[in-house]
């Protein structure tokens, strides 16, 4: 037992003169590692007569627990002084600059997006939207798309299974069924109470959105974007498409002397209808807008179709106006210098880091439109 005591103090005195953990270490391993004092002790019980292992056997299992308790507790005493020294040396500048940090970035499409009806909201146009998945009535029908149109065929157009009514509904097309959407709440609004006549005519709204067509090739994308635009009034004429037209594609283009022409073109639900060419150049890998002489087909439009009018319960007597619409994508190409289309929804981040815009850079009239 003599041995036992002194070999207790031994430890005990070892274990408080240890000043940091590696030197505690050296103390564990030498009491309780594997070849160590106490664990020869622990050994030697199995040699002993049943009668000596009962005496010895608890004074020497306690010994171990003593001791590793002892070390444990000296354990943390030196990690939290080992901790109080590093604190009391460390300091921390908190005027130094952050560690610069990845940001998200807002698309090029919805960028250009924002600066169109930045654009058209200064030339007093509101914002109207529709549904992605539409009905056979909005995307065609009401849009006077006789019934064997190509549009309507399978290979143009994505058909959902038809449901429980026998109706097939459709990915729109075109972002047009905005039209008929809008006209129809401007119908219903004729005459309602004060709260609704906002929506009554004149109507002046444009209606971004996705579109969908089946279609994959360097030009087109089953899915791409499109911006409406649409104009009721009393005595609205071709001359008002042209200027309004004219003044977005300058104001867009940050070009004023941008040449542009009409040519006349069909749509179901314009008459007459025209498409819009911008002035360009393309002797260069990027096409430029406002230089050069050859010329770019940009958008359609035309005087709303007087079925259209009646089909939403307008009088083409009374309202008359203009609709145009655009490929956003394929502006926002030609103004940013994008030679691919596709790239646009690769989701490569490499290219939405080069092209893409910051999330605080709001295109608006006062601070800049790109
Ligand atoms: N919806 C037509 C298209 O997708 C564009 C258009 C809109 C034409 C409005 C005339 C008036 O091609």
């Amino acid at each position: 037992m003599t041995d036992l005591s002194k070999l207790e103090a031994d430890l005990t005195g070892a274990i408080a003169a240890a000043g940091d953990a590696a030197a505690l270490e050296a103390v564990r391993v030498g009491a309780l590692g594997k070849t160590a004092t106490i664990s020869a002790l622990l050994k030697s019980l199995g040699a002993m007569s049943p009668e000596a292992r009962r005496a010895e056997g608890p004074a020497i299992n306690g010994l171990r627990d003593k001791i590793a308790s002892a070390i444990a507790q000296r354990r943390s005493v030196l990690e939290a002084a080992e901790l109080d020294t590093r604190l009391a040396g460390e300091s921390l500048d908190l005027s130094l600059p952050a560690p610069p940090r990845r940001t998200g970035g807002v698309h090029p499409t919805m960028q250009v997006m924002d600066e169109m009806i930045a654009i058209f909201a200064e030339l007093g146009f509101g914002v109207a939207e529709g549904p992605d998945i539409e009905d056979d009535f909005h995307n065609f029908t009401a849009l006077n798309f006789p019934p064997r149109h190509p549009a309507r065929e399978m290979h143009d157009t994505f058909f959902f299974k038809p449901g429980a009514d026998g109706e097939r509904k459709v990915l729109r097309t075109h972002t047009s069924p905005i039209q008929v959407r809008t006209m129809r709440k401007a119908n219903l609004a004729i005459g309602a109470p004060a709260f609704d006549v906002y929506r009554a005519p004149p109507i002046r709204i444009v209606g971004p959105g996705r579109v969908y067509r089946c279609d994959s090739d360097a030009t087109h994308t089953p899915m791409f974007h499109q911006m409406e635009g649409l104009v009721i009034d009393r005595e609205i004429t071709m001359g008002h498409l042209k200027w309004t037209l004219d003044a977005f594609i300058r104001r867009f283009f940050e070009a004023d002397g941008v040449v542009t022409r009409f040519r006349p073109h069909h749509f179901p639900f314009t008459e007459p209808s025209a498409e819009m060419d911008v002035q360009c150049d393309r002797s260069a890998a990027v096409i430029k807008i406002g230089e050069g002489a050859d010329w770019l087909e940009i958008l359609g439009g035309g005087m709303v179709h007087p079925n259209i009018l009646t089909t939403c319960g307008l009088d083409p007597d009374v309202w008359q106006g203009f609709a145009f619409g655009f490929g956003v994508d394929r502006l926002a190409a030609l103004k940013y210098g994008m030679p691919d289309l596709r790239d646009s929804f690769g989701a490569d981040t490499r290219w939405l880091a080069h092209y893409g815009f910051s999330a605080f850079a709001d295109p608006n009239p006062a601070s800049g439109l790109s």
